[in-house]
């Protein structure tokens, strides 16, 4: 069985609540209806109700009924929710009024209903830019205890076999952090491994990439990534870790013996960790490209419950295996 059908056969075992907040995109609309129609989760779609089912009538949707339809400006809990808000956040300066406003908006109201338990996870972006539904998730849903950044990783299934884990290697930071600290780095290293042994599903073998190879440049940037490979280290001891590697040495058995001799990782490396966003965002859309290869995710690690940003560029498919994938964060897999 493929990697993605393993994690829908997972999250059918555990058939999650997850809220779409998109329920006025086709996309979406469609992905909902196939996620329901496999029993792959329990779908909540938010929008006006007219709306939604005149859009799955026109697009020949049978599974897409009104009991899974809430609309953000008129619910039961509609109350409840706002209270919980400006409970959360009236030391950040939330007013009643403002909670009212934002409560309306489905991306707020998806994640306030994660936070007071009416859903596992979410799924949204088809239509939104990523800080718009990572914001909400930001302020109400929060990060895990212990984590203080949240980071996005992409399993990258690649054609050619050679490379990582059969072909399988894990990219992160690839959608959140602009810039992370040396401290922000190291979380992201062991929170990607978290994530590559609960959804990619093999050991974890960390290469922490940078421009430089065990000392053969010497800068401020490369000082980062030394640092944040100490620093994993000394959080998660038994974690598989080396750095700094240039890609070719993490990656080609010849080239890491030549560059980085004696280390464990060097020409083995199944996840790469990039050392700010541009790099990694860039690296994982070039490969996606050029290489032809599927990418799964963002997987966003870190927020106390899965919140997943999908690309504006995404299709049925992908929200199909994005639903699953975040079904099966929410079942604790990923804990
Ligand atoms: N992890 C955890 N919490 C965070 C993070 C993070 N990485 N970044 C911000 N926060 C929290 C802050 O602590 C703050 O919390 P508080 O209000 O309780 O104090 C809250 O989020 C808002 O913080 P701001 O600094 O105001 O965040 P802002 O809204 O300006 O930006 C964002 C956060 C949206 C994630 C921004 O960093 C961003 O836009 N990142 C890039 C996203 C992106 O465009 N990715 C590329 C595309 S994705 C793709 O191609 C697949």
């Amino acid at each position: 069985m493929d990697l993605i059908q393993n994690i829908k056969e997972e999250a059918k075992k555990k058939f999650k609540k997850i809220v779409l907040p998109e329920g006025h995109e086709e996309r979406t609309l469609k992905a909902a209806d196939i996620v329901i129609e496999e029993k792959i989760a329990d779908i909540i779609i938010l929008g006006e109700p007219d709306h939604v089912l005149a859009d799955a009538k026109l697009f020949g949707l049978k599974n897409v009924k009104k009991e899974i339809i809430i609309n953000p400006k008129d619910h039961e809990k509609k109350r409840e929710y706002i209270d919980l808000m400006v409970n959360l956040r009236k030391n950040k300066g939330l007013t009643v009024n403002l909670a009212k406003q934002l409560i309306e908006d489905p991306l707020y109201l998806g994640t306030v209903m994660i936070k007071n338990g009416d859903a596992d996870g979410e799924v949204a972006g088809a239509d939104n830019a990523t800080g718009d539904v990572l914001r909400p998730a930001f302020q109400f849903v929060k990060t895990r205890p212990g984590i203080s950044v949240v980071s996005g990783a992409f399993v990258m299934i690649l054609k050619d076999t050679e490379f990582g884990e059969n072909g399988m290697l894990v990219f992160a930071d690839c959608a959140v952090s602009p810039n992370p600290n040396d401290h922000e780095l190291a979380e992201i290293a062991v929170a990607t491994a978290h994530t590559t042994k609960a959804i990619a599903g093999f050991e974890p073998l960390v290469a922490m990439l940078s421009f430089s190879t065990k000392g053969s440049a010497n800068h401020e940037l490369v000082d980062k990534v030394i640092s944040a490979t100490r620093i994993a280290k000394e959080k998660n001891p038994s974690l598989k870790i080396d750095g700094e590697l240039q890609a070719d040495a993490a990656l080609i058995e010849a080239i890491g013996k030549k560059k980085a001799p004696g280390s464990t990782i060097a020409g083995k490396a199944n996840v790469l960790i990039f050392p700010d966003l541009q790099s990694g965002n860039i690296a994982y859309k070039l490969i996606q490209r050029i290489a032809h290869a599927e990418a799964l995710g963002p997987v966003l690690q870190g927020m106390a419950a899965p919140i997943n940003d999908l690309s504006r560029g995404c299709s049925v498919n992908d929200i199909v295996n994005m639903i699953a994938v975040t079904a099966n964060q929410a079942a604790g897999i990923d804990n």
